[in-house]
């Protein structure tokens, strides 16, 4: 029997959140099936229901009781997706059908081509279509048995590909096990794409950036390279999903007839949406005659920017599977089904000047100006060209032609130079040797490809690192923004982080455009920023490699922001995600007298250095005190503000009772706020003064 602290846990079949203290051997199946709904609702659904910390804290009570039981380990665990398989090889293996691919449409003519042949061939007057978005990724075929998965594999050659089981079982959204005997499935081998989303993307490529390396070009690159990646670890990293659309093969169940889902295309896909999979089910659009299907390929080409996965085209099938048998196939794809792709978003232009921008770390940056080009609706004028190396790589010089490429709403890189449109009168690009901020002169670590500007005073490194400490991800001061950092700044108004909580407002408010209103949204939104979980603060000092979820690493590690200044690099790098390089950085950043000194100051401003997630039941906490959310939050989430006030010690209560004592109103509240407000002992306190509540550790 384990004995933890005591967790919270959502409870799928009957709707609530639990409290678990403790688990034996007999509960794991309950603990497994409860870790995968979580999974499912965070990867297939987008709505995850419990924190990550929760998450965590559920799959390391799993893998203790594993550990101590080794004998109920099964395949499908959870705790079976963890490759420890460093430097895989690859087997190579056979599908059991081969995996065609699809032939191309670009017009209207080509679509009515191809219904024309598709109803001769078949006799039928008007065919039923079933319209998906064609994923732009990499195509893989898994397999799963008595349902369980059992292999994964790339497309290879079509007929043989490579087992890359250890490296699909890092994609959360490709489930361990799916329920197909209750379709009177036995052995099932199902096609789809691996994909990066642009969000996944944009974050990897910004990890990237952070270490000097160069960006991966597009979404589709990200996804197909990982597949055969020695480590699936790194795999791991790159946040992949899946998408499956197609049942390639299939023996039924022992007495069983598949269910007759499976005689529609689109009833395939509902089954794989009902068995955990992320199938396009809510995508696909079913539709009759061909002029139906080029009314819809043309609405999603301009809904396209809105996916938050890159796609290239849409794939049209004949829905009925008896009349896709009776087209079958050529040698090389199915005649009963077409891809429409979009038109291309890449675009030739000239490389005119580079710019040389110092970020936050005193990384300079070149950046490519260009002759304004437009893609996909958007024009392009200057694009990043990251470093020396890429530079160099890129063959780039001043004056040429360049293919750029835009993928979604990511930012356009350079695909290529194309030399042979050269005249002679090109220049070589020079990287300056001293900072273009403060010139000071610049250095570049060995094995490293960025040139840094080590002054801290630099005033181009504090601005970016003031944009960084107030943006989205990191404080999310709401309406402070680049453009008013640099503002401040400018003026002297603000010359370092801290000073962000010593604003001059009176000063301010004598600025153009900054009125009472505007005035009051800031300084709401800078208090409301000190109660900031600690995870976010850390992400926001823009200690180099801290990303966000080293940053979540670290929080979680400790009570108080000050206990990892007392960490050794060694104890800093038995932490989840943090190597030498990174707990050096993190070492050097709390042993440098100009960063605690920012740290004290900030203390003094009355920021949250408390883990409220670690902090429990102590004096001067929310013990005793009941708590009601109503209306939405803008900050946090439900969840995420719940578990705050209990693990200072308050309450969640369900009602507006006598017994209430804080009720915080978000956005839209309703009738509990009318209530409430009928009864003098409750305090009615906005998110904003929750936060500050919670900031002052509950007094
Ligand atoms: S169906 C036999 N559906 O596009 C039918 N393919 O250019 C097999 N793709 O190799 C393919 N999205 O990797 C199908 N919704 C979708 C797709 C899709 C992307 C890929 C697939 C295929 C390639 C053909």
């Amino acid at each position: 029997m384990y004995s933890k602290e005591e967790i919270t846990v959502f409870d799928e079949s009957a709707q609530r959140f639990l409290k678990l203290k403790s688990i034996d051997k007999s509960s794991v199946v309950q603990l497994r099936s409860l870790l995968r709904f979580h999974e499912y609702q965070y990867y297939v659904l987008n709505n995850p229901l419990v924190s990550d910390y929760e998450y965590d804290q559920l799959y390391k009570l799993l893998e203790q009781v594993e550990k101590e039981f080794p004998e109920i380990i099964t395949p499908d665990s959870p705790t079976q997706r963890v490759g420890s398989s460093l430097n895989q090889s690859f087997v190579t293996v056979q599908h059991l059908v081969p995996m065609l691919s699809l032939d191309n449409s670009y017009n209207a003519e080509d679509l009515y081509e191809f219904d024309r042949k598709a109803r001769e061939l078949s006799g039928t007057q008007e065919i039923e279509y079933c319209i998906e978005p064609k994923f732009d990724g990499a195509s893989i075929s898994l397999i799963y048995e008595d349902n369980v998965f059992v292999r994964g594999a790339t497309r290879g050659d079509g007929v043989e590909g490579e087992d890359v089981s250890t490296n699909l079982k890092q994609v959360r959204s490709i489930p361990l096990s799916a329920p197909f005997s209750k379709y009177g499935l036995q052995q099932v081998e199902i096609r789809g794409e691996v994909i990066m989303s642009k969000h996944a993307f944009k974050k990897y490529n910004e990890a990237l950036a952070e270490q000097g390396i160069a960006a991966l070009a597009n979404p589709r690159n990200a996804a197909s390279g990982s597949l055969r990646m020695k480590d699936p670890k790194e795999v791991s990293k790159r946040n992949l999903d899946a998408f499956l659309y197609h049942i390639s093969f299939f023996t039924p169940a022992e007495n069983a007839e598949p269910d007759e889902l499976i005689r529609k295309h689109s009833g395939s896909l509902k089954m794989l949406w009902e068995c955990g999979f992320r199938s396009p089910q809510k995508e696909k659009l079913v539709v009759t005659g061909i002029e139906e299907v080029i009314k819809h390929v043309h609405d999603f080409e301009e809904m396209r920017d809105t996916l938050p996965y890159e796609i290239d085209g849409m794939v049209i099938k004949v829905n009925e599977i008896s009349l896709q048998e009776k087209l079958g196939m050529t040698s090389h794809h199915p005649r009963w089904a077409i891809a429409f792709k979009f038109k291309a978003r890449q675009a030739t232009t000239k490389l005119r000047s580079v710019e040389f921008q110092v970020g936050r770390t005193g990384a300079v940056t070149p950046v490519a100006k260009l002759d304004p080009v437009g893609i996909g609706g958007v024009t392009v004028s200057s694009i990043s060209i990251h470093n020396e190396d890429y530079i160099k790589e890129k063959k780039l010089m001043i004056g040429d032609t360049v293919l750029i490429e835009r993928a979604g709403d990511v930012i356009p890189q350079i695909v290529k130079s194309l030399p042979e449109f050269r005249s002679g009168e090109e220049q070589t690009i020079y990287f300056p040797g001293s900072c273009p901020a403060c010139n000071s002169e610049l250095y570049k670590e060995e094995g490293e490809a960025v040139w840094r500007c080590i002054n801290i005073d630099c005033p181009a490194q504090v601005v970016e690192k003031i944009i960084h400490f107030v943006s989205k991800d990191a404080m999310d001061i709401k309406s402070f923004g680049a453009a008013n950092v640099q503002k401040f700044f400018d003026l002297g108004l603000l010359s370092d982080v801290p000073g962000i909580y010593h604003l001059d407002f009176e000063k301010i408010g004598q600025l153009e455009g900054f009125g009472k209103k505007s005035i009051d949204n800031l300084t709401a939104a800078i208090n409301a920023s000190k109660g900031q979980p600690l995870n976010r603060l850390i992400y926001a000092l823009g200690i180099r490699y801290v990303g966000e979820t080293t940053a979540k690493s670290l929080a979680n590690s400790v009570s108080n922001l000050m206990e990892l200044a007392d960490k050794t690099e060694e104890a800093l790098m038995e932490l989840e995600d943090i190597g030498v390089k990174v707990a050096k950085s993190i070492y050097q950043f709390f042993h440098n007298a100009d960063n605690l000194e920012m740290l004290e100051q900030l203390n003094q401003a009355g920021l949250q250095f408390n883990n409220y997630k670690k902090e429990r039941t102590q004096e001067g906490n929310l013990n005793g005190q009941n708590f009601l959310f109503t209306g939405s939050l803008t900050k946090l989430k439900r969840t995420e503000a719940e578990a705050m006030v209990e693990n200072y010690g308050g309450k969640i209560v369900s009602g507006v009772s006598s017994k209430l004592n804080f009720l915080v109103v978000g956005e839209d509240a309703g009738s509990k706020l009318e209530k409430a407000k009928k009864i003098n002992t409750i305090k009615i306190i906005s998110e904003d003064e929750f936060l500050q509540l919670i900031s002052s550790g509950g007094n």
